[in-house]
């Protein structure tokens, strides 16, 4: 059973990329994965967690069909009482198309979960940490696995009178402590707007850094916790996650998947 505490929760998912790395000529989000488009999971996804009062969707500018698909979710949403379904702009950054989904979060709202539509299979459990952490006096909370392989910094290096390209390894960061982050994002709203507009004051490069909410968090230097996250919340990026999500959706593993 869902911990909300005395919180009203929007879910806000972001689907306004273009999806380059995907290579399918189409926002990432429209991308059928089990014959419907990934947002199309996302937002059940968010449904079924049984966590949204409103869900925010950014959507990429001047994409029709997307929206026709989103407007027809609306009407089977109201249809039976579901939570109301906002739909808007996406920016040229993720956390510009963040900001403009938060400009229509609702005034009852209090805390906001974040999540990526590139991340269509994340499951109900997933959301129900991250609300037990908020109602349990958490400010920001996002889930996370630990992370499998070996991490190195590295910098740009030559090799021989060729000035061969390769890198240097500068330090071993200790894979123990080292987390693979994941969305949803769970924030309460003031803290959330409170980074935003930190971000809002950033120039394109810095915010080109930006890849997740918590990292605006952390630098206006409130704390951030951690819950676990899931193997099937993979964030699909490159073709190959796509296979493995169509394999997680359709084939013989899923009746005996073990979460790890
Ligand atoms: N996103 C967004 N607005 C942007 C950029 C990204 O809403 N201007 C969203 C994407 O739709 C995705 C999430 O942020 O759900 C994570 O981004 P990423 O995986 O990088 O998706 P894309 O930017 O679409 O992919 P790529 O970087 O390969 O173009
Ligand atoms: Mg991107």
């Amino acid at each position: 059973m869902n911990d909300l505490g005395t919180g009203k929760y929007a879910v806000v998912i972001v689907a306004a990329g273009s999806g380059e790395r995907l290579g399918f000529g189409m926002p990432k989000a429209k991308v059928p994965l089990g014959g419907e488009p990934m947002l199309v999971h996302a937002i059940r996804g968010a449904l079924k967690s049984g966590v949204p009062d409103q869900i925010c969707v950014a959507l990429p500018r001047g994409d029709v069909e997307l929206r026709s698909i989103c407007e027809t979710l609306t009407v089977e949403m109201a249809g039976s009482n579901g939570p109301a379904l906002e739909l808007v702009n996406g920016g040229d950054s993720r956390s510009e198309s963040v900001r403009a989904a938060l400009d229509a979060v609702r005034g009852d709202i209090t805390a906001v979960l974040i999540h990526d539509a590139a991340r269509p299979l994340a499951p109900a459990e997933v959301y129900e940490r991250i609300t037990a952490a908020l109602a349990n006096g958490a400010k920001a909370v996002i889930p996370a696995l630990a992370v499998v392989d070996t991490i190195k910094n590295v910098e740009p290096a030559q090799l021989g009178d060729s000035g061969l390209r390769v890198e240097r390894v500068q330090g071993t960061p200790a894979r123990s402590q080292l987390r693979a982050i994941q969305t949803p994002q769970g924030f309460d709203l003031p803290t959330l707007r409170r980074a935003h507009e930190f971000a809002a004051t950033l120039d394109a490069e810095a915010a080109a850094e930006i890849t997740d909410d918590a990292m605006l968090v952390e630098a206006i230097g409130e704390d951030v916790f951690v819950v676990q996250g899931s193997s099937h919340s993979l964030k699909i990026t490159t073709p190959t996650d796509l296979l493995l999500a169509e394999a997680l959706l359709q084939g013989p593993l899923a009746p005996r998947w073990v979460e790890g």
